[in-house]
């Protein structure tokens, strides 16, 4: 079988750089990602290909090539429903924020109500991919409801869930690791559905790479893969505490350990915390799983990795309160970065977010500078918290546009994402115009530290000894702190 139509729904971080890679590599297939919130999509169909909603290197490239040859973007979702034979579902799957499950399940309102707008449209039969990241067994919920309320119609449930890494979408993309496609191998229309995605896939992943399972391998693998990742930061994250206590220096930890084989270097780095919408939600997922199932001791190991997450953000706010002489009321902070991550825009779940609510709960004056994240976002983030009314936010934190107006007259800066323009910066400038001491707290230990001393600098960073300025700097500083 050869698909000639396919339709996305959801147009967020994955449905949005995804479809637009399908569509480059499948000149031949028509691709059509649909949202229901038409801001978005208008802003996917921007004459000014740099406009588009997600910031991601490569990407405007990506979608200049396909949009408008095979490449669409709209709002009429039963329309594309209707003319596909192949729909990806990619639509947000939150942690639930009520009821039964709270704090923990996915909440699979979204998915299901796609379930059921593609049960009343359909009107041929249609392979439904899951590409949102998705409990184990979920596909058996979508097909009654599919098989429930059709119009007589087959459809073959696949999960193919998504592996890229925000902020190298475009990379992961061209060049996956592997493909998962988890499918019914044991009827003959499974084996079709899953060799009709393998075909898509084909046209630019070698077959090697392209794994088929069972479908609850495949929906089970995405957790793993996740909560994997997630445990190495932690891991490091718990020996970069003891570090500070020990005089060990958790970087020439990592790169020892890492040279390990059985290791590896990747996800070693020691920071503030990780961030952004997948690890936290999918591991709170993987553990009321393990709970539904009775499995206590999994649900509790996995538990541990938030755990030692929280207490990662909290102990870097905490700790910039104690290092300015236990008050930072009414003092100006500076943070350097918003987004969870660099080379990106997104900010969900970044430990920003929390540092910076933190602080404003000890009274600072924030002011935040991020290449790519707009000020309305950031106060949304905050409001979302609910820790104070929107109006004490935007009199208390303010977001400027430029580095240097962020750090001027500040206290202290503390660096939050480690976008690669921060140590072109000139230091030195900022330093002078700061007060003093003039403290740095290096939230991803991307500064170089003996340089910032000897400019004066009293920096903290994770998991390292804090480094005083240098003696003269000291007396100079001293006499002008003022
Ligand atoms: P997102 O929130 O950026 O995008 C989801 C989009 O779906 C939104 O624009 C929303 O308006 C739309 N939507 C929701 N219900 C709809 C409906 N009934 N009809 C039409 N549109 C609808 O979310 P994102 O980040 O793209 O994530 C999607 C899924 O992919 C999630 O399950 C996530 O866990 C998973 N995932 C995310 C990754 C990431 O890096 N963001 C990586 C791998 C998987």
């Amino acid at each position: 079988m050869k698909i000639k139509n396919i339709c996305c729904i959801g147009a967020g971080y994955v449905g949005g750089p995804t479809m637009a890679v399908i569509a480059q590599k499948n000149p031949e297939i028509k691709v059509t990602v649909v949202d229901i919130n038409k801001e978005r999509i208008a802003a996917w169909n921007d004459e000014n290909v740099e406009n588009i909603p997600i910031y991601e290197p490569g990407l405007s490239a990506v979608v200049a090539e396909a949009r408008g040859r095979n490449l669409f973007f709209s709002t009429e979702v039963d329309k594309a429903i209707d003319e596909a034979e192949m729909i990806f579902i990619s639509v947000n799957t939150p942690t639930k924020t009520y009821g039964i499950g709270k704090g923990m399940a996915a909440d699979l309102k979204w998915i299901e109500l796609c379930a059921r707008q593609i049960a009343r449209v359909a009107k041929e039969d249609k392979i439904i991919v899951e590409k949102s990241t998705l409990p184990v067994r979920t596909a058996e919920a979508l097909k009654s409801i599919l098989d429930n309320t059709g119009n007589g119609v087959n459809f073959q449930i696949l999960s193919n869930p998504e592996f890229l890494a925000e902020g190298t979408a475009i990379d992961d993309l061209h060049n996956p690791d592997r493909i998962l496609i988890g499918g019914d191998s044991s009827s003959k229309a499974g084996k079709i559905a899953t060799q009709a995605l393998v075909d898509v896939y084909a046209s630019w992943v070698s077959e090697e790479k392209i794994l088929t399972t069972n479908v609850w391998s495949s929906e089970l693998s995405k957790l793993t893969a996740n909560a994997f990742l997630a445990q190495r930061v932690s891991s490091i994250n718990a020996m970069s505490e003891l570090c500070e206590h020990t005089g060990a220096d958790v970087n020439e930890i990592s790169r020892a350990i890492g040279m390990d084989s059985r290791i590896g270097p990747k996800f070693l780095k020691a920071s503030v915390g990780f961030g952004g919408s997948c690890f936290q939600k999918d591991i709170l997922n993987l553990v009321y799983i393990a709970k539904s199932f009775g499995l206590n001791e999994v649900a509790d190991y996995w538990e541990q990795v938030i755990i030692m997450n929280d207490h990662q953000k909290r102990r870097f706010a905490e700790n910039i309160v104690k290092t300015l002489f236990n008050t930072v009321s009414g003092k100006k902070i500076a943070l350097l970065g918003w987004a969870f991550k660099k080379d990106t825009n997104d900010t969900r779940e970044s430990a920003a977010i929390y540092v910076a609510d933190y602080l404003l709960n000890e009274r600072a004056e924030i002011v935040v500078y991020d290449p790519k994240v707009k000020a309305e976002q950031i106060y949304a983030d905050l409001d979302y918290l609910g820790s104070r009314n929107p109006e004490e936010n935007r009199n208390l934190l303010k977001v400027v546009e430029k580095p240097y107006t962020a750090c001027k007259d500040a206290h202290a800066i503390a660096v939050l994402t480690e976008w690669d323009e921060f140590k072109a910066y000139d230091w030195e400038n900022i330093y002078n115009c700061m007060l003093k001491p003039a403290f740095l707290f290096d939230g991803r230990n991307i500064l170089d530290r003996k340089k910032l001393a000897n400019l004066g600098f009293a920096t903290n960073s994770i998991g390292l000894p804090a480094v005083q300025m240098s003696k003269e700097k000291k007396l100079t500083s001293l006499a002008t702190a003022g």
